[in-house]
């Protein structure tokens, strides 16, 4: 059997603006309160029927398949959304199922009650954005794509990646509380996200996959076999694999020889092909840019590290100044000098750190909310959300500055540090490496205060696997460790910045990151730190 699934039959769902919002991608707090919104609705659909109503028997299926999540012995709810094949197959749900299912409700309200007029179901941005953090993921951890396909995340460290890296099954760490598996509609679908997004290195791995599950018959709800075999043979005319094109053409234009297209193709592509002589083609990552195979050995590098003991340079007891003195703090060395890289262990509190996340998530959904129609600019750039505290905004936040400055030695006073900047990871969102002290073009516009002179990088969360913080100058991977901070300098005393703390976030791969920034400038501290005779840290 053959079902014509295409790109048209995901658009419908998405001209169904009544409820999509967008943007629960970015931020995987807001893919937690997603997780609620499907509970609720499957509650509000079972009510509705045990009180004698009649509803559609797809919305009775979607209502019956969630009743596990009202059941806490048998899920952890956040954990649903804290691995990406899970996060994805919710936004599908929401997106697709549910969505459509809703639709041929003549009135909705007699279901949902009240709680319809506030429905915000996710949109195709949203699932398009868990598409693309997937493959961001396979790329970056080297992960298995038919074991990704299998709902299992599977860690494999490249051939010339550095000792500290170890193959990591990451599903062996969890208990999976329900099957994960893709279909090939997914499989599919991935491809043709990838495909629409002109980043044809991912389309032809996954649209190459749905071919070959087809051809080993292993699907019993098949994608259009033309309609694949033509987009296949599109990406490879892309990736000037003409000769490949020319066999996917040949075979589309052998199924149906009425279709014109692949007709019109196989001219070109033999045209081409003959140009070729005997070039053996063969499927190349594109370089995205300059550094990042070492940024990504790294990441994976880190994977490992946030359970396994570090290779640090040393461990003491530090007491920076007499707040310290009771309770000295735990400092681990991770790099000695040029840059300094310190992580001071359990520097804040439990309470103190949920009252950080607390604080943050309703200034982040303030910022949620973004057109339909915003396209690529929200997938691509909206991986994170970003809230900002002030020292007079919560005693806590208060607290925790002059935490910061006792321990850092540098006044943390408005006007020589920045606010705490609190940042909640979505899927797949990473921060490619960059350096935080201004330079260039940055200056003038942001150096009022002065330049940046120390980050105060505060873990408000642990994570299962990945989203370490990575100096790749000097082969560094911070794990992300809860209640920790790690502290590094992007200035020497004499002013001179730092190139090698250059530092990059890697993409969470299981679970929920959040941090909180402090960056502290030089005005102000110029007596706290004064100049040396010496460029030391
Ligand atoms: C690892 O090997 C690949 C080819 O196998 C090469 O392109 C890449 O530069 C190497 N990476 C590093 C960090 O040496
Ligand atoms: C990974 O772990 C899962 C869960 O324990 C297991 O079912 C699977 O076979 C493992 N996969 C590999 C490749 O080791
Ligand atoms: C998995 O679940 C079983 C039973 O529910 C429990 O005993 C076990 O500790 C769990 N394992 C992990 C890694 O959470
Ligand atoms: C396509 O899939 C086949 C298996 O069906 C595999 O042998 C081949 O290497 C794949 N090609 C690409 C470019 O992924």
């Amino acid at each position: 059997m053959s079902v014509r699934f295409s790109v048209s039959s995901v658009v419908l769902a998405a001209s169904f603006v009544a409820l999509a919002a967008g943007d629960y991608f970015s931020a995987t707090v807001h893919m937690e309160s997603l997780v609620r919104v499907e509970e609720d609705m499957a509650a509000a659909v079972r009510n509705y029927v045990r009180l004698g109503g009649l509803v559609p028997q797809e919305l009775h299926r979607l209502a019956e398949g969630a009743a596990w999540l009202s059941d806490p012995t048998q899920v952890n709810q956040n954990s649903l959304v804290h691995n990406p094949i899970g996060a994805y197959l919710l936004i599908k749900r929401l997106n697709q199922e549910w969505a459509n299912a809703i639709k041929t409700l003549p009135r909705p309200q007699e279901v949902f009650g009240d709680m319809y007029n506030e429905l915000r179901l996710p949109s195709l941005a949203d699932l398009e954005g868990c598409a693309l953090a997937l493959m961001r993921l396979q790329d970056v951890y080297n992960l298995d794509m038919r074991r990704i396909i299998d709902g299992e995340i599977v860690m494999q460290c490249r051939a010339n990646d550095t000792e500290a890296c170890r193959d990591v099954n990451v599903s062996e760490m969890k208990n999976r509380t329900l099957p994960l598996k893709l279909s090939i509609l997914d499989v599919f679908y991935f491809g043709i996200v990838a495909q629409s997004h002109n980043d044809y290195y991912h389309a032809a791995l996954w649209l190459n996959q749905t071919l070959a599950i087809m051809n080993a018959n292993e699907c019993d709800l098949c994608p259009d076999k033309r309609d694949v075999l033509e987009r296949l043979a599109d990406t490879y005319s892309k990736l000037r694999n003409h000769r490949g094109a020319l066999e996917l053409f040949s075979e589309s234009y052998r199924i149906d020889p009425t279709n014109p297209y692949s007709k019109s193709r196989i001219a070109d592509e033999e045209y081409y092909a003959n140009l070729q002589g005997s070039y053996v083609w063969q499927l190349q990552r594109p370089d995205d840019w300059e550094g990042i195979e070492k940024y990504e050995e790294l990441c994976r590098a880190g994977v490992r590290q946030n359970r396994a003991p570090r290779a640090s340079v040393s461990c003491r007891y530090f007491r920076p100044s007499p707040y310290f003195y009771l309770g000295p703090i735990k400092m681990e060395v991770l790099h000695e000098t040029n840059p300094v890289i310190h992580l001071f262990h359990d520097i804040i509190s439990e309470s103190e750190a949920a009252r950080m996340r607390e604080m943050a998530i309703p200034k982040f959904q303030r910022s949620v909310v973004v057109a339909d129609d915003g396209g690529d600019a929200v997938i691509l750039n909206r991986v994170s959300e970003t809230a900002w505290h002030f020292d007079y905004d919560d005693p806590v936040v208060a607290r925790l500055s002059r935490r910061v400055d006792y321990a850092t030695g540098l006044s943390t006073e408005e006007g020589t540090a920045e606010a705490f900047q609190v940042v909640n990871y979505g899927l797949g969102g990473q921060y490619v490496p960059h350096t935080d002290y201004f330079e260039g073009a940055h200056i003038t516009h942001h150096i009022h205060n002065g330049n940046r002179v120390v980050t105060f990088l505060l873990y408000l969360s642990d994570v299962d696997a990945g989203g370490s913080t990575v100096f790749p100058n000097v082969d560094i991977a911070v794990p992300v460790i809860r209640n920790s901070a790690a502290v590094f300098w992007s200035m020497e005393r004499s002013g001179a910045v730092v190139p090698n703390s250059l530092h990059a976030g890697c993409p969470v791969l299981i679970g929920s990151k959040w941090i909180a920034n402090k960056w502290i400038r030089e005005h102000g501290n110029e007596f706290r730190r004064p100049c040396g005779l010496t460029p030391d840290a």
